[in-house]
């Protein structure tokens, strides 16, 4: 792997309707400008072998059940610990989609989880996550973008992670 920062921007999907997908396709269509290429991956049928790409890497995903992961990203959540592999190469962001009001003690657990997993595994978040709570009426859209451009300009920069 080169050290130039990488040209691309991945963005895996954890949903159940929808709206992490909506947020990651509004930033593949705004943020294509700051980096070379940007896509979006349902996070269905992924294994850890998906992290070998030199990209960025943002997870999107919202929460279900108790607290767990979507039921799209339950096989990929569960292979980041039965084939558990060191990750010290990933850089990553991190979009926790939840619900505040009517789940309050399990808040966006979904994203929370894979943040702890993939930290257990060597990977390294960038900046501070963003927190898409759907109790709020702020377009999930529009915060994603925001967060993003941001967020990339970071992750661009080599700056330490937080
Ligand atoms: C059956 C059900 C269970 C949910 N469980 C949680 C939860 O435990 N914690 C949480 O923060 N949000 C929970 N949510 C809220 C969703 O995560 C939130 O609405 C999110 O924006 C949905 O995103 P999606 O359309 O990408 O799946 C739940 C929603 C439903 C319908």
């Amino acid at each position: 792997m080169s050290d130039a920062p990488p040209s691309k921007l991945l963005i895996l999907v954890g949903t159940m309707t929808n709206t992490a997908e909506y947020v990651a396709q509004a930033i593949e269509m705004d943020c294509g400008d700051l980096i070379g290429a940007i896509e979006v991956r349902m996070m269905d049928g992924l294994d850890p072998s998906v992290f070998e790409e030199d990209a960025l890497y943002v997870i999107c995903t919202s929460t279900y059940g108790s607290g767990d992961v979507p039921d799209n990203a339950q096989a990929f959540y569960a292979s980041l610990d039965s084939q558990p592999r060191f990750l010290g190469h990933v850089r990553y962001g991190l979009i926790a989609l939840g619900d505040s009001v009517q789940y309050a003690a399990t808040y966006a657990n979904g994203g929370r989880r894979f943040d702890e997993r993939l930290r257990d595994l060597g990977a390294v978040r960038v900046g501070d996550p963003l927190f898409l709570d759907a109790s709020t009426d702020t377009e999930p859209e529009a915060q994603g973008v925001a967060w993003c451009r941001d967020w990339l300009a970071l992750a661009l920069s080599g700056a330490p992670a937080q």
